[in-house]
């Protein structure tokens, strides 16, 4: 399996290397999930590497949000989401590497946060978006802690279960951003100041929709044994059945798809929109599975 899979990457990058005009492949941008960093050797650390051996040449920019790994770190946790979105699209805008477009690969959080950056900053062009385990319906619930960072979870779940939609948590808690209250719909679309916006739930936003057309495609990798994002089917923009925590109802009977509120249902059409899933816990997979998975979108 190993063998095959790496024979697969050795011909991709051979086809990489000898495609005449441009030698260089498409730049990519990474985004780290919450209690990450850009650098972590055993995360996102890896993965830059991972990547880079795989394909030869190719630019890899994983956005740390702050001035070091320890800011990166907490402000994963309380640094507005809005803010950070706008930091990245001025610092993607000023990344000469970036301009001619840019391939982009979110892990949990991240994955949400890079579809606001496409949907919100259309320059330089997001050409393929991969979304490792994001929460596009958002959570209802944090069940379980990436890391060493339990103790910050135990807190946070306590904030967000007794008022995930005051104004002050809202504006300083990450995960109140995309907290998502299926028993309270209304509150939820009133009050959330990040996830209800990117989902057009409060209005409608064109450029919005455009913007995230304009994707080649949009991957979204579940993982099948996901402890940590309840619940793991809004991976695949899945998520409670309104009034309810119980049932689950697939993007294609949400009204994001039913009234192509994204331009989802119109990439769906158009071959745009990429269901994976990979049999682990979240964020877990293996090298040949991103090899035979993932690789061909980073060409
Ligand atoms: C729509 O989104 C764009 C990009 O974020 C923003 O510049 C614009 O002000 C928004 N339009 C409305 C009507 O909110
Ligand atoms: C949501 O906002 C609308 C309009 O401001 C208001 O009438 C309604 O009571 C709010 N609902 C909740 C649950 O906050």
């Amino acid at each position: 399996m190993a063998a095959l899979a790496f024979g697969l990457c050795l011909v991709v990058a051979f086809v990489a290397l000898s495609s005449g005009k441009s030698a260089l492949p498409p730049p990519l941008v990474i985004w780290h999930g919450m209690g990450d960093t850009c650098c972590n050797p055993f995360s996102m650390g890896a993965i830059k590497k991972m990547v880079e051996r795989k394909i030869p040449g190719i630019y890899v920019l994983s956005l740390m949000i702050g001035n070091s790994m320890a800011e990166d770190l907490k402000n994963s946790f309380f640094l507005n989401a809005n803010h950070q979105v706008e930091q990245v699209c001025e610092q993607l805008s000023k990344d000469i590497n970036l301009q001619d477009g840019y391939n982009a690969m979110g892990f949990s959080q991240g994955g949400q946060f890079l579809r606001a950056v496409a949907q919100r900053c259309p320059y330089p062009p997001m050409l393929n978006l991969i979304s490792f385990g994001g929460q596009h319906q958002g959570v209802f619930g944090i069940p379980q802690c990436p890391g060493e960072s339990s103790h910050i979870c135990d807190w946070i779940r306590k904030v967000l279960n007794t008022g995930a939609y005051s104004k002050a948590v809202q504006e300083h808690l990450v995960q109140a951003q995309y907290w998502h209250d299926p028993l309270n719909e209304e509150l939820y679309r009133n009050s959330s100041i990040f996830l209800a916006d990117i989902n057009q739930e409060r209005y409608l936003n064109e450029s919005y929709r455009k913007n995230l057309m304009a994707l080649k495609t949009f991957v979204l990798v579940k993982f099948l044994k996901d402890s940590m994002v309840d619940p793991a089917d809004s991976e695949w923009f899945g998520f409670y059945r309104p009034g309810q925590d119980k049932e689950i109802m697939p993007l294609q009977e949400s009204l994001i798809y039913t009234e192509d509120r994204l331009g989802l249902r119109e990439m769906d059409k158009a071959g745009q929109l990429v269901f994976l899933a990979s049999d682990g816990n979240h964020l877990q997979f293996s090298e040949s599975w991103f090899c035979s998975n993932i690789l061909p979108y980073l060409q």
